[in-house]
């Protein structure tokens, strides 16, 4: 079968389309035929080799995907590690989800990771309850995959969202899904449009997912009692925190990883019958801005490495 393999770690260069041996299914495991697989910043991480669990090259890319699974021909979504941009992937039965009706394969292979992840930042943020509505949400990278994915979840919620991004015609595209204050960091420090926006009162809440001196930049956003939610570095910097901010306004600093809960069976379960509700309802849809054949691959990682990305990237595996 073909695979995206990570031949070395480096840059989108490293990955190559490969004829690798069939997956075989351990204890607890299911086969899927894999139709589409949807691309992270994590992917552009791991074959950097920055990704912390990777084993050593080569290995097959891609930590989500949408298939047809073999053992009854019911079309799934699956989180894995690594190993989802192959023709055919072994995974962990209870991550495997069903799609939502009407669903193409490449909408299915964008939901996993996005959306649990959006999900896990407003339950971090204590903010699913009803009784929460109206708080203030800051969203970095709103135009991104779990930006967009947060707007859908942040709409529901009644939330108050103000979102980063570098582009006006990226804003102007999430405004269109319930975004209601688009911020373009650059032509504009956030900071100060966040303090202008909220009349110097400041946010309930930040999904911070930059590093470097984001993390405190983010605080400094916060109103009294606020949360920053961190969950990743793009710009590649380790994030900078001055817990002194942290002490003058009773604030705090919550770490979500996707991989690390994912083995919580409870955790996930939850989270799964609240987003599966929602998407039958037809209330959440991932966004997508870019499908591209797996011969395409180093394009598709291009797009997301280099920012350039709209939603969520998906690469056709069949
Ligand atoms: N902790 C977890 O479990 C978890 C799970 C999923 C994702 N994440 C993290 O969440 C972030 C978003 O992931 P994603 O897959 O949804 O990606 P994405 O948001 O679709 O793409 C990354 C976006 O980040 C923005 N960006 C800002 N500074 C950047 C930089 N220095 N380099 C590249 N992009 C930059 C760009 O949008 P603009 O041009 O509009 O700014 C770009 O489109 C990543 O940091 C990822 O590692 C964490």
């Amino acid at each position: 079968m073909m695979a995206i393999v990570i031949s070395r770690f480096g840059g989108p260069e490293v990955l190559e389309m490969r004829d690798v041996p069939e997956p075989v299914a351990s204890a607890g495991q299911e086969l899927v035929r894999v139709e589409a697989g949807g691309l992270n910043f994590a992917d552009v991480l791991t074959a950097r080799g920055g990704y912390p669990g990777t084993p050593p090259p080569p290995l097959v890319a891609g930590r989500e995907f949408c298939g047809i699974r073999e053992k009854d021909g019911q079309r799934v979504m699956g989180y894995t590690q690594w190993a989802a941009f192959a023709q055919r992937t072994a995974a962990r039965s209870e991550l495997l989800w069903p799609v939502p009706k009407n669903w193409s394969p490449e909408e299915g292979a964008a939901f996993p990771v996005n959306y649990f992840t959006a999900y896990f930042a407003y339950w971090k943020a204590g903010l699913l309850e009803p009784a929460k509505s109206q708080a203030r949400v800051l969203i970095h990278a709103v135009a991104g995959g779990v930006g967009t994915a947060a707007v859908q979840i942040g709409k529901l919620l009644g939330m108050e969202m103000y979102g980063t991004s570098s582009s006006e015609e990226k804003l102007a595209r999430v405004k269109e899904l319930g975004l209601q204050h688009g911020i373009n960091y650059k032509q504009r420090d956030y900071e100060e449009a966040i303090r202008d926006l909220t009349h110097g009162e400041g946010v309930d809440t930040v999904f911070e997912m930059l590093g470097g001196e984001h993390t405190n930049k983010s605080v400094r956003c916060l109103r009294d009692f606020g949360r920053v939610i961190v969950y990743g570095s793009a710009t590649g910097q380790k994030a900078e925190l001055d817990t002194r901010l942290l002490y003058a306004k009773g604030a705090s600093v919550h770490g979500l990883w996707l991989t690390y809960l994912s083995n919580h069976r409870e955790v996930m379960n939850e989270a799964w019958t609240r987003l599966a509700g929602w998407t039958s309802q037809g209330h959440l849809r991932p966004v997508i801005g870019h499908v591209l054949p797996m011969e395409r691959v180093l394009e598709a990682y291009r797009l997301l490495a280099e920012g350039k990305n709209f939603g969520k990237v998906v690469l056709q595996l069949v």
